[in-house]
């Protein structure tokens, strides 16, 4: 049985990067294997999708590929593609700027369930660039026309994040605050783009937005005026970077990042969330730590991005550390597998295993705003 994927964005999350480990094609092929279709690759780029098909029709896995044909709108595949060819999951890795709204041009979503209205769509972080009460409408019109969706906040998926929702599981744990500390390396990160704002969102909407997601999976929802923070801001002395690799002048000051952030806030069970996020560090190693802490324990998630996540536990009644290790664990792979095994076995329950849903992606979208508002007041 033939298993068919529209990709969207013929970008990096898509097809890979020197930069990281994403690459949703990659992961496709190893999930579905010979199942794979792709029935197209939408990009207004048509230069950069034609390169992608190129690079996938020289490659072995080029069966999944031969009957791929490139669109740069949504509208032209829907033209295109019926009967056999219609997407059974789409694969949303445009930028956030066409998408979360209700708007023309950034309505990714909406065209894509009016155009294919089974389809079920994968959509990457954060939701939009937008205002959020257009992302509110767009989750309630996608509740509205039952479409499944996974939004991409791979790290709940992750094997070290389970295992701490499972020891809290396990000893009947309220969350009493969750500790997020990001420190990027940025003597590399030179797309310009990145460092303006206004096209990225800033550091923690766009970044730090995994780590403000994963507060929320373990702290609940957020109180929004709860939330305070302070910023270094980059014409501060401490915020000067000796080792940018790019002209930081081309950005108007006031669309420059800060260069650190420190957040709090309450949660609406009462417990308190923090996250320090810095731009600081030389090289290309990021420092990254999630803790929760609740009656007992300390769980200390150490480096989740990287290729073995550590997980610390502290726990009554053991002296020191207890430590383990996820070396072999690759969560985009099990967000994907989730969502195409939810959409193969429908009634299974399999839905409610997708761990990130379209409506919560929204509230960290949320809460990722009010951190930088607060930061900028
Ligand atoms: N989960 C993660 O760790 C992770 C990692 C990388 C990127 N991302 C997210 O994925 C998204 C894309 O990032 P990227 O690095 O691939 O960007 P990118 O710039 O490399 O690629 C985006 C592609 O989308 C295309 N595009 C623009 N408008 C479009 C539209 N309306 N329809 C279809 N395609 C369109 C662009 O032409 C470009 O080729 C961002 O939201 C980013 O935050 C997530």
């Amino acid at each position: 049985m033939t298993f068919n994927v529209l990709l969207v964005g013929a970008g990096e999350i898509n097809f890979g990067s020197v930069e990281g480990p994403w690459n949703h094609s990659r992961r496709l092929e190893s999930k579905l294997g010979k199942s794979l279709r792709v029935v197209g690759l939408v990009d207004p780029d048509q230069s950069r999708a034609a390169a992608a098909l190129e690079g996938k029709l020289a490659s072995e896995v080029a069966p999944a590929y031969v009957s791929c044909r490139a669109f740069s709108t949504v509208s032209e595949a829907a033209a295109a593609l019926s009967d056999d060819l219609l997407p059974q999951l789409a694969v949303v890795g445009a930028p956030p700027f066409a998408r979360g709204s209700d708007l023309s041009g950034k309505d990714l979503e909406l065209q894509l369930t009016s155009a294919f209205p089974g389809c079920a769509l994968f959509v990457e972080k954060p939701v939009s660039s937008g205002p959020v009460d257009g992302c509110w409408r767009v989750a309630a019109e996608l509740d509205k026309r039952r479409t499944l969706v996974g939004v991409g906040y791979m790290l709940r998926y992750s094997k070290a994040v389970q295992m701490m929702k499972q020891i809290i599981k396990e000893n009947n744990l309220v969350v009493m605050g969750t500790n997020a500390r990001y420190v990027m390396a940025y003597e590399w990160a030179r797309k310009l783009s990145w460092w303006n704002k206004d096209s990225s969102g800033g550091p923690i909407v766009e970044q730090a937005t995994h780590f403000c997601d994963l507060s929320r999976y373990f702290g609940g929802d957020v109180v929004l005026p709860s939330v305070s923070a302070h910023i270094v801001s980059h014409d501060e002395a401490p915020g000067a970077l000796s080792a940018k690799r790019f002209d930081e002048t081309a950005i108007p000051p006031e669309k420059r990042l800060p260069r650190l952030t420190s957040a709090t806030w309450k949660y609406a069970g009462g417990a308190v969330g923090a996250l320090t996020h810095v731009i600081a560090l030389h090289g290309a190693t990021y420092d990254t730590e999630f803790e929760v802490y609740a009656d007992g324990y300390r769980l200390k998630l150490i480096d989740p991005y990287g290729s073995t996540p550590v997980l610390s536990v502290r726990r009554p009644g053991v002296a020191g550390e207890e430590m383990h290790t996820f070396p072999d664990d690759d969560p985009f792979y099990s967000e994907l597998s989730t969502i195409i095994d939810a959409i193969r076995e429908p009634n299974s329950g399999a839905r409610s295993s997708i761990l990130s849903s379209y409506e919560d992606a929204v509230k960290t979208y949320e809460l990722t705003w009010q951190i930088r508002r607060a930061g900028e007041k």
